[in-house]
């Protein structure tokens, strides 16, 4: 499955979403290295720092259905993935990151380009 369709599946994803406040809505598709796909949606929350993001939502399922790090192969995303979430890709070790840009553009990166220089415990 290419960067392109998780994309794909990450905007059919969206329109899940539960983003009253912000009205943004944002899906992501994460895929796992035997195919699996898990999807993910935000969910906002009144109480807003409450909400959470698509592509945590989405890795979330994943590590419920028994997947953890090195598992995950590549996600798509419908928004540039926040700091917060550059943060859990990394630690899920997901290789490749496919995101339409602020200019418009679909792009495929890794979280080591999202997130130079991680920390390790
Ligand atoms: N959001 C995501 O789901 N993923 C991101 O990486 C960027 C931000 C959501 C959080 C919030 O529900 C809405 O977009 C506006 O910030």
């Amino acid at each position: 499955m290419t960067g392109r369709e998780l994309y794909d599946l990450a905007v059919a994803a969206s329109e899940r979403a539960y983003a009253p406040y912000s009205r943004f809505l944002v899906g992501a598709a994460v895929r796992a290295r035997d195919g699996r796909v898990f999807e993910g949606v935000n969910v906002e929350n009144a109480a807003y720092p409450l909400g959470v993001c698509a592509e945590k939502s989405a890795i979330v399922a994943a590590v419920g259905a028994g997947y953890g790090p090195g598992d995950l192969e590549a996600i798509g995303v419908t928004a540039s993935p926040c700091g917060g979430c550059r943060q859990w890709l990394h630690e899920f070790r997901v290789e490749r990151v496919t995101y339409r840009d602020s200019a418009g553009e679909l792009v495929t990166t890794t979280p080591a380009e999202l997130l130079p220089d991680t920390f390790e415990l």
